[in-house]
């Protein structure tokens, strides 16, 4: 007679430093999802995980389990090869909204699933839903026939999507076990495959703003995806990119959309434009619509000269039935009432604009949500005059803080002592980090 397996027995086995088989893993999955074992034992298990870590086939294993928690989406309908990204979240990153129609106009079938925002990193939804009228809510069918009609779409998660994703998220969550390198690699890779697309790019985010600081752990986390992505058998790039400072200057969710339809008008601030123009690249190296990702920028930087890219936002916007000419007429776009210069107390260099203060500060203005049940205020945030490297003399503005005319006296003042304190000045101009601080291949390099 066969020994029946304990939630128990697994714990401690992990806890202990022992490798836990797939049957094992599936086993603690599935008991979880079905409600046959309890939250204690698996925030247990994910403290367990949390300090002893996982080798690569107990990722893969886990990741497997939890694509089959729930209805992976089919693309298979589609014609072409379908090519997705990813971003580990950061402040001002409005990248999705750039190279979605970006690469798409250049013939790559995209059906992007993004998410609200949690905390001081934007949820590229709430990005897309400050346009008026557009959807985020598509069924898989309106994904699949936007794609086939479109060429792109950008939507949120089907209910049915990972489910134990959802489930495992929340709990490490409130057990201090996010920051595990194991369980994020499971838990974006989960999302990524079940969303069908053939090809990844993952843009690995490293820095004060990022919820990895690390060189070291980023350059982890982006090996073992890549590797999941290679033994699902699609291939997949991860870049590693600073997120020191905020990318680009606005932060905030109407004022990001403005900033997108810049770049795609060719006026975009330089490191955003470098960014979706480097992950791009390679989104069109994979698809195979350019021979390496340098001539896939090329193809790019001839979509935004003709006007095709900015065209293809306004089909996706419009497919998606939201108000088009914001592409033409910003002012269609929510906009704050209030304008308030927040200036420089020194002169000297920037050489620190902390990313994640000035999310914060963003997000105290309504532009971000504290919690789950946060309401939004898709017209607030910041925009930054002032980026690491310029020269600032005394007086000048560093940022602009855009608000309503009811937000409180106190609540303007402290965003703007701690856009103050987020910044730190020197004589000389300082040494500048890379954007791209490294790329991970199927080489694993
Ligand atoms: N983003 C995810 O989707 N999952 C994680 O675990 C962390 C970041």
């Amino acid at each position: 007679m066969a020994l029946e397996i304990r939630a128990y027995d697994l714990i401690l086995k992990k806890r202990n430093g022992s490798a836990l088989s797939a049957d094992e893993i599936k086993y603690l999955l599935e008991g979880y999802v079905q409600g046959a074992i309890p939250d204690y034992q698996i925030s247990a298990l994910a403290m367990a995980i949390y300090f002893r870590g996982m080798n690569e086939n107990e990722v893969f294993y886990l990741t497997e389990a939890m694509i089959n928690s729930g209805e992976a989406i089919s693309l298979e309908d589609i014609p072409g090869i379908k090519v997705d990204k990813h971003s580990s979240g950061g402040v001002g990153d409005k990248t999705t909204l750039v190279l979605v129609p970006l690469v798409s106009a250049a013939g790559v079938p995209i059906a992007k699933l993004s998410g609200h925002g949690l905390g001081h990193t934007g949820g590229t939804l709430d990005k897309l839903e400050s346009i008026p009228g557009f959807r985020t809510d598509l069924s898989v069918a309106e994904l699949i026939t936007g794609v086939k009609n479109t060429g792109a779409v950008i939507s949120g998660q089907t209910e049915n999507l990972v489910p134990a994703d959802k489930m495992l998220y929340a709990l490490r969550d409130v057990t201090a076990t996010v920051d595990s390198i194991p369980l994020i690699a499971a838990s974006i890779m989960s999302k990524k495959l079940a969303a069908g697309a053939d090809r990844l790019v993952l843009d690995v985010k490293c820095g004060s703003g990022a919820f990895i600081k690390d060189y070291e752990q980023a350059f982890d986390l982006a090996r073992l995806m890549t590797g999941i992505g290679q033994h699902a058998g699609r291939e997949t790039v991860a870049l590693i990119t600073s997120m020191e400072q905020p990318l680009g200057r606005a932060v905030g969710n109407a004022l990001e959309v403005k900033e997108a339809i810049m770049t795609l008008r060719g006026e975009g601030p330089p490191d955003l434009e470098e960014l979706c123009m480097i992950l791009g690249g390679w989104m069109l190296a994979l698809s195979g619509k350019a021979a390496d990702p340098e001539e896939g920028k090329a193809v790019l930087k001839d979509l935004i000269n003709s006007g095709a890219a900015l065209a293809k936002f306004r089909e996706v916007i419009e497919n998606q039935h939201g108000c088009g000419a914001v592409i033409d007429d910003s002012t269609l776009l929510p906009c704050a009432e209030k304008q308030v210069m927040v200036k420089a107390e020194t002169d000297g260099f920037a050489a620190r604009l902390e990313a994640e203060q000035i999310g914060i500060a963003a997000m105290a203005l309504g532009a971000g949500r504290e919690t789950k049940d946060s309401r939004l205020d898709p017209a607030v945030g910041i925009t930054l005059e002032k980026k690491i490297g310029d020269r600032v003399e005394k007086g000048d503005t560093l940022a602009v803080i855009h608000a309503r005319n009811d937000t409180s006296a106190a609540l303007l003042s402290s965003t703007e002592d701690r856009i103050i304190s987020a910044c730190r000045f020197q004589d000389k101009p300082p040494v500048k980090t890379k954007l791209i601080m490294g790329v991970v291949d199927r080489r694993g390099r």
